[in-house]
């Protein structure tokens, strides 16, 4: 399995990031239930597009940036230096401790990751919210077998808050899904 991006895919984010910045990454971040003091888990955060914009509203609490790839975290790294909150995670095996997020997002990850996998990662991701945290996804809507998985992997663990679909430039139609803990 491919785990680190090219330098065209890395140069294509950040293009992506420069020019798409606010109505894309900035307004899932937006959309986020932040206060400021959160614990908060970017899972697949890549070169740290949505979590440049999440950084800055948490002026009190932490963010852990967590992917597979060195090459994406090393990007992220430098998208996030100004900031002092912010922990980076590589992935080695699906392992986080539990009940240590208020919040959890992943933006375009879930798809990408095979379905024996997910059936691993989402207990994890759902275990490692705190009681009444939440999950927050987007992912494209391309395929809906896929999504289908995503969703009843999730719900097995969580309960659907809200539900909407969006549409994205070049991605086009997205679902974007928050689930709580009970
Ligand atoms: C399409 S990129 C999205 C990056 C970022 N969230 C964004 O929206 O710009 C997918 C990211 O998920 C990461 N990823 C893929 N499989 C993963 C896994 N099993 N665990 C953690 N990260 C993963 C990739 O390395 C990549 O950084």
């Amino acid at each position: 399995m491919k785990y680190e991006p090219t330098y065209l895919e890395m140069f294509l984010t950040k293009l992506a990031f420069v020019f798409c910045g606010k109505s894309v990454y900035r307004s899932f971040a937006d959309s986020l239930p932040l206060e400021g003091g959160e614990r908060v888990l970017d899972f697949g955060c890549g070169m740290g597009t949505v979590a440049y914009h999440v950084a800055k509203k948490l002026t009190n609490g932490q963010l852990t940036c967590l992917d597979v790839s060195e090459r994406w975290l090393q990007a992220c790294h430098k998208t996030l230096r100004r900031f002092d909150n912010i922990i980076f995670l590589k992935w080695e095996s699906p392992v986080l401790a539990d009940e240590s997020y208020d919040v959890v997002f992943c933006h375009f990850v879930l798809h990408d990751i095979p379905d024996c996998e997910l059936g691993k990662v989402i207990p994890v991701l759902a275990g490692s919210l705190k009681p009444g945290g939440v999950l927050v996804f987007r992912e494209p809507l391309r395929n809906m077998q896929k999504t289908n998985i995503i969703k009843r992997l999730i719900e097995n663990a969580l309960s659907l808050k809200n539900s909407r679909i969006t549409d994205i430039p070049v991605v086009g139609n997205t679902l974007e899904s928050v689930y709580v803990k009970a």
